[in-house]
């Protein structure tokens, strides 16, 4: 039953270079958290790609290294639906800074998967509106995984 007050909601569950390689892991704490994964892409980010999805942070001291990371190897991006699912899956993940994550959210996504500030294991947009803008990106769009089953004639059991 749907909690009073929460909504349906789609957000992007990113999942780093760093973190790639335990997709398994992070795809039960998707499901077990009550997710349904509606799409899945794995890809490898060109510089371009990386830019434009972290234009917010393109004057940050970091940002070079960011996007050296970013590209440094495949990624798994994955739109997920559920309740609240945008800072839902924000708390999942803990503080943005994975050392930070292990003091202040133990059990985090972030302090268990991740290692530091750069390698945190996983991204999810941090509101409603960025959530919408970053999917229309080629994270979400293109060819991918696409799980959300819709059937306009199913199959008739008799
Ligand atoms: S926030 O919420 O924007 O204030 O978080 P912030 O700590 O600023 O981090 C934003 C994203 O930048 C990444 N980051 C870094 N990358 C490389 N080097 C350093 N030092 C660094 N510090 C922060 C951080 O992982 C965040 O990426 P996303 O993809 O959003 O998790």
């Amino acid at each position: 039953a749907r909690k009073l007050g929460s909504r349906k909601e789609r957000t992007l569950a990113l999942i780093k270079p760093d973190a790639a390689p335990r997709i398994g892991e992070l795809i039960d704490i998707i499901i077990n958290a009550g997710f349904t994964i509606t799409k899945a892409k794995m890809m490898v980010l060109s510089r371009k790609e990386a830019m434009d999805f972290y234009v917010d942070h393109q004057s940050r001291p970091f940002y070079n290294e960011l996007l050296q990371f970013i590209t440094s190897g495949s990624i798994v991006a994955m739109e997920i639906l559920g309740d609240d699912a945008v800072s839902k899956w924000k708390m999942l993940l803990g503080p943005a800074n994975s050392g930070v994550a292990q003091t202040e959210a133990p059990d985090s996504i972030r302090a268990t998967l991740g290692i530091d500030g750069i390698r945190n294991a996983a991204h999810g947009p941090d509101s409603i509106a960025s959530a919408a803008q970053e999917m229309v990106t080629e994270l979400c769009s293109g060819p991918c995984i696409a799980l959300e089953v819709i059937q306009p004639n199913p199959p008739k059991i008799f």
